[in-house]
């Protein structure tokens, strides 16, 4: 395939950033989008400019580092991780855009990546428990409903991508947070911490300047995780339940 692209460059958090067209053929459907941006990156180095910076490292869906915005959507057109995306997604003559996360709360460093360290704070506020782990218990010592168990895991697979921030017209972290806390607080294990987790995370979320949730719902769409919309209402419910008690 030959294809256009439109690529955010910007030298550094200073620097005001804009839009610069490249052509790159010889892209194979089989080349994972961030290959696609090591062949152009190659070619780059190759003619002695700067190659584009751009975030990642697993490469298999599960760091979370790889978010970019392409042709307008988070992680680009199909409900997966940047690094998962397949350039079959795209066809011979496209023009793609590329550009960092828009989000007040994850400023630009360099080119398509941003700073998400507020997400770190938000995890750091109460994404944590303080039972003792020790060695691994036996396996039935602390019964968990299976329904609370499995809704724990589903929200366990965040991977702090940063996609619900990046795809939300208010910039909201509320899918984010709410996946942590959902987490944690379904589970006996942070029971000690409910109620101060939530507030806490909560607060750090506003301090962040994450805006607020208005129900827009493109978070979970944009979730390569699936989050459901319904972590956001239980988010809701236990900051209620925990601002009653006090
Ligand atoms: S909720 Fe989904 S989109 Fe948001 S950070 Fe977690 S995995 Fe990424
Ligand atoms: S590079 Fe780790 S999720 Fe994409």
């Amino acid at each position: 395939m030959k294809l256009k692209l439109k690529i955010w460059r910007q030298k550094d958090a200073a620097d005001k950033g804009g839009i610069v067209d490249y052509e790159l053929d010889e892209v194979s459907e089989d080349m994972s989008f961030l290959e696609m941006l090591d062949t152009l990156n190659e070619k780059l180095t190759l003619d002695g400019q700067d190659p584009v910076a751009f975030d990642h490292d697993c490469r298999e869906g599960i760091c979370g580092s790889c978010g970019v915005v392409i042709n307008g959507e988070a992680h680009g057109p199909v409900q997966t991780t940047t690094c998962q995306l397949q350039m079959r997604s795209f066809k011979d003559g496209d023009e793609i855009v590329i550009e960092p996360w828009r989000s007040r709360a994850f400023p630009v460093i360099k080119d398509l990546v941003v700073d998400r360290s507020s997400f770190d704070r938000i995890i750091g506020a109460g994404g944590f428990i303080t039972a003792p782990t020790g060695v691994a218990p036996e396996a039935h010592a602390t019964p968990v409903p299976k329904a609370d168990a499995d809704e724990a895991f589903n929200n366990a697979t965040c991977i702090g991508c940063g996609a619900c921030v990046a795809s939300c017209p208010n910039g909201a972290a509320m899918l984010f947070t709410s996946a942590k806390v959902t987490h944690l607080n379904l589970l006996p294990q942070g029971g000690p911490e409910r109620e101060s987790r939530v507030i806490n995370m909560v607060g750090q979320m506003d301090a962040e300047g994450f805006g607020g949730c208005t129900n827009t719902g493109n978070c979970t769409l944009a979730c390569p995780k699936e989050i459901p919309f319904t972590s956001i209402a239980n988010l809701n419910k236990e900051y209620r339940r925990a601002l009653s008690k006090g």
